[in-house]
């Protein structure tokens, strides 16, 4: 009897086993090369006076687009940057940087 229910609880687990990892990692957006040359790939600025957008909180950087876009931050290289972006692409590109890992405090630049 008591193997018989180790049987069938193991049978109840074995789908869960099977479910693909949470974390699976993400794919860069195709339009990531419009924002990389301030940005950076991975969100850390290569520029002086740009911000650094990696590891960020998602709704913020969502927030931060959508204000570009409606003029509340009027601020030309950014309006310029997201111009042509449909709001689809501007999230995912918003996922992709909160997704990155944040640099390091301990780097000056
Ligand atoms: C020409 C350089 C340049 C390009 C290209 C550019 N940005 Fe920016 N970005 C900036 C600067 C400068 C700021 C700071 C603006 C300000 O003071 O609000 C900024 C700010 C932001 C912020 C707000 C950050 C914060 O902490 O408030 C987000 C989000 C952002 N950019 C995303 C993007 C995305 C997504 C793209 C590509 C579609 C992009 N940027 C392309 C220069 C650029």
């Amino acid at each position: 009897m008591r193997v018989l229910l180790w049987f069938v609880l193991l049978a109840l687990a074995a789908p869960l086993r099977a479910a693909p990892p949470a974390t699976a990692p993400m794919a860069p957006p195709v339009r990531l090369g419009l924002c990389a040359a301030c940005h950076g790939n991975d969100g850390i600025a290569t520029l002086p006076g740009v911000p650094n957008l990696a590891g960020q909180r998602l709704d913020y950087l969502r927030q931060a687009l959508a204000d570009y876009r409606s003029g509340r931050r009027n601020v030309a290289p950014m309006r310029a940057a997201i111009g042509p972006l449909t709001p689809a692409e501007l999230d995912q590109l918003a996922a992709w940087y909160a997704s990155r890992p944040p640099c390091a405090p301990a780097a000056k630049r």
